[in-house]
């Protein structure tokens, strides 16, 4: 073997880990080559999904199909919706998602026969609904059902809350979840290409994918963010809390990004659907308190907005419960995981690096009846 010094990269930052054909970040964030500031003006989550598992834009038609056959994955089985009722109240989302999600596995038909592409229609169906029934099993509230005539981001909405969104409401929910259906090697989805190049199956490699996502450096940032503008509490407070946080070594929530430097264009994308909501619903003051700690990181730390920091917000104009967030985040990055799970297995190699030992080396064995205790 080898013994000459290889590059190290902490955290992978910078390193060219496989290839993609389904998203770049250079030139501006594109799915399959559409710019998503495009996607996001003008499709639907369902076009972008379709897009995502198929490789292109549907016709009307192709369309229509697409959307019929997310009707009929979303069937989720009474006895996981069941076995969901078993587990304890104060699990959090995110673990039970990730729990359901692997018994759904059990379920599924043919798992070994069926092409991941229906596997992966069959979760983008379904995880909605696990989303929506837990919430209400936790509220003590009756279990809804879908409405086939309802949108991806519609019925998650009515599923939840039992309530038909507005249009204004729809378009935020359905913009925030083209905006994180697809981000090419972030943490979660390259944790998904390392299970599938063990030839793994793909619910196996969702379910360790919500794992990844769930950490608050990554998905789970969007549930701290709201949590600092709740213990900020007003536009007043902003600048002090904003110096005992800089001063305490604390993470701002919602800043900061691997890849993006000068700010992620998906943020400010979101950030106009989150003012049209707060306008709606009378809550321009935690805009206004947003506004300031933007400056603030800005002017101060050169920090800038990632996607979380609106989306956090959007989510909760749209009067969604904080434990939410994550789990929204799953129902739409689950079409770019598929994605890259069937990219990986059509040109698969198993993905093994290498570390840099910096342990001892050596070491005389002694026998365990010869061995001191280290104090
Ligand atoms: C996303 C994130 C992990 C990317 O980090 P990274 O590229 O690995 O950068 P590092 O964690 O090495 O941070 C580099 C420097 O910027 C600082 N920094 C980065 N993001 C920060 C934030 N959100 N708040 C405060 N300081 C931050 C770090 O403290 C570090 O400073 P130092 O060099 O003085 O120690 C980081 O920005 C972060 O923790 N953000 C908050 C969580 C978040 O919003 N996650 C969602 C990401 S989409």
């Amino acid at each position: 073997m080898s013994q000459e010094p290889r590059p190290y990269y902490p955290g992978l930052d910078g390193v060219l880990a496989g290839e993609t054909a389904i998203s770049t970040i250079e030139g501006g964030l594109q799915y399959y080559g559409y710019a998503v500031r495009d996607l996001a003006e003008d499709a639907t989550f369902e076009e972008v999904a379709h897009l995502l598992l198929r490789g292109r834009l549907p016709s009307e038609e192709e369309l229509a199909d697409f959307e019929a056959i997310l009707v009929e994955a979303s069937m989720v089985p009474d006895e996981v919706i069941n076995f969901m009722s078993t587990i304890p109240l104060h699990v959090n989302e995110m673990d039970v998602l990730r729990t359901t999600v692997s018994a759904l596995a059990h379920w599924d038909e043919d798992p070994s026969g069926t092409s991941n592409v229906t596997k992966a229609e069959r979760l983008l169906g379904q995880i909605p609904i696990l989303i929506a029934a837990r919430y209400r099993q936790r509220m003590g509230l009756r279990v809804l059902q879908p409405q086939p005539d309802l949108s991806v981001a519609a019925n998650l909405l009515y599923l939840i809350t039992g309530d038909e969104p507005s249009p204004t409401q729809e378009r935020a929910m359905d913009v925030s979840l083209i905006l994180y259906a697809e981000h090419e090697f972030n943490a979660s989805t390259f944790t998904a290409r390392v299970v599938t190049s063990t030839l793994s199956d793909l619910h196996s490699a969702v379910v360790a994918a919500i794992g990844a996502l769930k950490g608050p450096l990554h998905g789970g940032a969007n549930e701290q963010v709201l949590r600092q503008l709740q213990e900020i509490g007003s536009p007043n407070n902003a600048e002090a809390w904003f110096r005992d946080m800089v001063g305490d070594k604390r993470r701002l929530m919602g800043f900061g990004h691997r890849v993006y430097k000068e700010g992620d264009p998906r943020a400010y994308v979101l950030k106009d659907y989150c003012v049209r909501l707060a306008e709606e619903r009378g809550q321009m003051e935690l805009e206004r308190t947003a506004e300031i700690i933007e400056r603030l990181a800005r002017d101060t730390k050169g920090l800038y907005p990632n996607l979380d920091w609106p989306s956090a917000r959007l989510y909760h104009y749209l009067g969604l419960d904080v434990d939410l967030f994550t789990p929204l985040f799953v129902a739409s990055r689950v079409s770019g995981w598929c994605a890259h799970i069937i990219e990986q297995s059509q040109h698969n190699r198993l993905i093994r690096p290498r570390a840099r030992y910096i342990g001892q080396t050596g070491l005389t064995f002694e026998p365990l009846s010869e061995r001191e205790s280290a104090e």
